[in-house]
C-alpha cells in the first residue's frame, strides 16, 4: 500500500517565531486529536527547519526543506546542500517546484540533479511537475508534464525512485483560489502513474505516492482525495494556519 501525505509547504512565509507557534499549535491539535489517516510533512523555510526538528522530536510529524543544491558543498554563495538539511534532522525536500521553475530558472535537467543530491543525502525528495495554463489550453500538458517527469526522475536506478513523492502542481491552479476538478487531477495522476509503469514496472507504479497541490483546502480536499490515484496533497496557502492544514489531514478520515 502507498502512502497518503499531507505535506506543508510554507513557500516564504513566517518568522521564525510565527513559524514555532504554528508547528506548537499543529503538534498540539494532532496530539489531542485522533490519530490521522496520513502522513503529514511540514516544510518550512530553511532558516527554521534545525529549530522545527527540535519541536517535531517524538512526533510522527516529519519535517522537510522547499529546496536543496546540485551540488555536495563547495564555493555556492546562498545555496544549501541537501546533506546541511539532513543534518537538521529534515527527511525530506521539495524539488522542481513550479516556482523555482518560473523564477529561478531552474530546468528539467537541473531538477533531476537535485533529485539525485537530495536522495545521496538520505532525504525523501517530492518532485513537482506541473503544466501552465497557456500549456494546457495549447493541448501541451501531458508532453510538458512527460518530459518533466522523464528528465527529472526517469535516470535514477529503480532504488533511488522507489524514494521519491511526486506531486502533480498544475501551476494555474497555485495559489489561484481555482483547482483542478477531480477529472482534471485524476486524468493526470493515472498519465503519471502510466509514465511511471513504463518506465519501472507495476510495482513501482502502485507503490509510488502521487500528490495534488493547487489551491488545495479543507473545502475541496475530501473529493480531490476520493480520486484512488491521488494520494495526498501539497498545501501551500492552507497549510500557515493549523485550523486548514489539519482540515486537510483530516480529509482521510479521523
Ligand atoms: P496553494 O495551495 O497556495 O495553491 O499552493 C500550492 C503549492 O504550490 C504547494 O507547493
Amino acid at each position: 500500500m502507498r502512502r497518503k501525505i499531507v505535506a506543508g509547504n510554507w513557500k516564504m512565509n513566517k518568522t521564525l517565531a510565527e513559524g514555532t507557534e504554528l508547528v506548537q499549535e499543529i503538534k498540539q491539535k494532532l496530539q489531542s486529536g485522533s490519530t490521522p489517516q496520513a502522513d503529514v510533512i511540514i516544510c518550512p523555510p530553511f532558516t527554521h527547519l534545525s529549530i522545527v526538528a527540535d519541536l517535531l522530536q517524538s512526533t510522527n510529524i516529519g519535517l522537510g526543506a522547499q529546496n536543496c543544491a546540485t551540488e555536495v558543498n563547495g564555493a555556492y554563495t546562498g545555496e544549501v546542500s541537501a546533506m546541511m538539511i539532513s543534518s537538521t534532522g529534515a527527511g525530506y525536500v521539495i524539488v522542481g517546484h513550479s516556482e523555482r521553475r518560473a523564477m529561478f530558472g531552474e530546468a528539467n535537467e537541473i531538477t533531476a540533479k537535485k533529485v539525485v543530491a537530495a536522495i545521496q543525502a538520505g532525504l525523501t525528495p517530492i518532485f513537482c511537475c506541473g503544466e501552465t495554463l497557456a500549456e494546457r489550453e495549447s493541448g501541451q500538458l501531458f508532453d510538458v508534464v512527460k518530459a518533466q517527469v522523464s528528465t527529472g526522475l526517469f535516470s535514477l536506478s529503480a532504488e533511488m525512485f522507489a524514494k521519491v513523492i511526486v506531486a502533480y502542481e498544475p501551476v494555474w491552479a497555485i495559489g489561484t483560489g481555482l483547482n483542478a476538478t477531480p477529472q482534471q487531477a485524476e486524468e493526470m495522476h493515472v498519465f503519471i502513474r502510466s509514465l511511471i509503469r513504463n518506465e519501472f514496472g507495476e510495482g513501482a507504479a502502485e507503490n509510488t505516492s502521487i500528490l495534488y497541490g493547487g489551491s488545495c483546502k479543507p473545502s475541496n480536499a475530501p473529493e480531490l482525495f476520493a480520486i484512488p490515484d491521488v494520494d495526498g496533497g501539497l498545501i501551500g496557502g492552507a497549510s500557515l494556519t493549523a485550523k486548514d492544514f489539519l482540515g486537510i489531514v483530516y480529509a482521510f478520515g479521523q
